[in-house]
């Protein structure tokens, strides 16, 4: 409910928000940050057109590039970093939003826990190809000064973007969902605390059923194998 109050204050045109931490004036907005309100005719709903599910997917790529609510935060920087995978997958993963490697290729899933994700896939018999990679914020999180450093997202950055991750998933009708780490748990199923005490069992978002597991980062720092 919280973070559909905050998406709901996204919506009716909430002021942009400064990023966090005070800086000087002539570095204060990252060099890639979206400072400037996007235009009031942008429709703030998803509505996705289109025959084929690949069409429809593809309508929401292009109303993400402009989405007011994640623009008017001014917290995201300007790169929209969509999903990549089968429209008809069986398994859609969600993470919480492109990094900077995601980014540069815009592409989810590409940089160091990218692959560790594919290792994952591989050794469950499964290829990248099949499934549906998505994040729940589909802009890199901006921080001042920011180089190749990755910051989580926040709750209102997470509620700005969940009517996509909400659509696509509504498009596909996977038979599963993977949320990765806690934060994209907390993102789509509002729940927090340890990742570890919710993997056990399913959940649901949006009428399907719903696995939470580790994020491929935190496996990666942790030297799970
Ligand atoms: N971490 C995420 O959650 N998503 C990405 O796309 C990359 C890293």
């Amino acid at each position: 409910e919280g973070l559909r109050e905050l998406y709901r204050r996204a919506q009716s045109g909430g002021k942009p928000r400064p990023v966090e931490t005070p800086v000087p004036a002539a570095t204060a907005e990252p060099v890639n940050a979206v400072a400037v309100a996007a235009p009031a005719e942008m429709p703030a709903h998803v509505s996705a057109s289109g025959g084929t599910k690949a069409e429809r997917l593809a309508s929401l790529r292009t109303q993400a590039e402009n989405w007011a609510p994640a623009k008017t935060l001014g917290t995201l920087r300007e790169t929209m970093v969509f999903a990549v995978g089968n429209p008809d997958a069986k398994i859609v993963l969600v993470g919480e939003a492109p990094g900077f490697q995601e980014e540069k290729e815009r592409e989810p899933f590409v940089g160091p826990a990218g692959q560790k994700l594919n290792d994952i896939l591989k050794a469950m018999g499964i290829s990248r190809e099949e499934v549906y990679i998505s994040n729940i914020v589909k802009f890199r999180p901006a921080t001042p000064r920011q180089t190749t450093n990755n910051r989580k997202p926040t709750p209102e950055e997470m509620a700005s973007c969940l009517p996509f991750v909400r659509e696509e998933i509504n498009i596909i009708q996977p038979a599963c969902i993977v949320a990765l780490g806690g934060t994209a748990a907390e993102g789509l199923l509002g729940l927090s605390g340890a990742v570890g005490a919710m993997r056990g069992s399913w959940h649901e978002f949006g009428g399907i059923p719903v696995r939470v597991t580790y994020h491929p980062s935190y496996l990666l720092q942790s030297g799970a194998n």
